[in-house]
């Protein structure tokens, strides 16, 4: 039987050409700095994304962590977007690890904020009742309002808030070459304005495993300490960094498959009635939908037994994500047995 898994673009494994970069990676030990494949994915990430320096990590969560903490003190405060993943989906590790409060902001549809909410957010640095204001995050594509990419103008006022409050501003690029792509501006420009950024190699891009941060030079020494005390030096991570000059060689480009395919699928959803999407909303690879109550755990049983695992059972919005394991075949079969299910009812 087909099997299509929409649940996620970390379901990815790597393909072949990469596999065979994998085996042939020069190794030496990272912690010493002596990693020949660590040292050179680190100087492409920072020459793409136009910073001075890039830190290998080993998640997306791990990257944003050493990323708050290398800006933040303890009884610090960051400005989060109340759908954001660091919010939502990093078991709180600033909190907990660093003694730093989150303010949390409503994110629009677009998983931008209001300047009114920022405004309110921001603490009297002299009060020394209040936490100290000391970071805004951003995510883009902004996973939990569809995937939506964020255009560097669409920023703009936001980091000219942050400017003007003396604030760094870090995006969780998770998926920051999927809006590059989707934008057609590249991830240099994207982030031209904003002090730090992490990415993931381990999405879109197919790797086994690994996140990279890039920024200032100076902040990338921080964060190597703050990796370090985390128990996240690595040892021979050649092995996965080479994976990762291989996407970023290879696997960029071929994002717009992904977006495509997400298009294609959210068309052929779009017509059945017991379920609820915009098409117009799917700018990426990332297609929400709803599915009425009455229907959810049918159609989500029938096409389990169809091999296609994705969505969610605790609520009526959906996700399925595209991704490199999923073609464009995959697409047709996937609408095709969601119009059979249509049909048994
Ligand atoms: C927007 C966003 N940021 C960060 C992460 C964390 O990445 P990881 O799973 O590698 O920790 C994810 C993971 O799904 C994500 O979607």
């Amino acid at each position: 039987m087909r099997e299509v898994d929409f649940r996620s673009d970390t379901v990815t494994k790597p393909s072949p050409e990469m596999l065979e970069a994998i085996l042939a990676a020069e190794l030496g030990d990272d912690v010493y700095g002596e990693d020949p494949s660590v040292n050179k994915l680190e100087d492409k990430a920072a020459e793409i994304t136009g910073k001075e320096a890039g830190l290998f990590v080993s998640s997306g969560t791990m990257a944003n962590l050493i990323s708050i903490l290398a800006h933040v003190d303890r009884g610090g405060e960051i400005i989060v977007g109340d759908k954001s993943h660091i919010f939502k989906s990093e078991a709180g590790g600033a909190s907990a690890l660093g003694g730093i409060s989150y303010y949390v902001i409503p994110n629009n549809s677009k998983g931008l904020f209001n300047i009114d909410d920022l405004q309110e957010s921001f603490r009297d640095s002299t009060n020394y009742h209040h936490p100290i204001t000391s970071l805004v995050t951003f995510e883009n594509t902004h996973n939990n309002c569809g995937g939506i990419a964020i255009s560097p103008e669409d920023l703009n006022p936001i980091i000219d808030w942050a400017q003007s409050h003396d604030l760094p501003t870090h995006v969780d690029g998770a998926r920051i070459f999927n809006a590059a792509i989707k934008l057609d501006v590249p991830v240099h420009k994207m982030v031209k304005r904003i002090d730090s950024l992490t990415f993931c190699l381990s999405k879109g891009l197919s790797c086994p495993v690994g996140s990279v941060i890039c920024g200032d030079s100076i902040f990338i020494q921080k964060a190597r300490r703050i990796r370090k005390m985390l128990g996240g030096g690595m040892r021979q991570a050649g092995i996965l960094a080479s994976a990762g000059i291989f996407a970023l060689d290879n696997m960029i480009d071929r994002l717009t498959e992904d977006h495509d395919n997400a298009i294609k699928l959210a068309a052929g959803l779009e017509t059945l009635e017991f379920i609820d999407i915009d098409q117009k909303l799917v700018e990426t690879n990332l297609v929400f939908f709803n599915v009425t109550n009455e229907h959810k755990e049918k159609l989500n049983l029938f096409l389990e037994s169809h091999g296609i695992k994705g969505g969610s059972l605790n609520s009526n919005r959906w996700r399925f994500a595209t991704h490199y394991g999923i073609s464009a075949e995959d697409i047709d079969y996937t609408i095709q047995m969601v119009n059979s299910y249509a049909d048994t009812i």
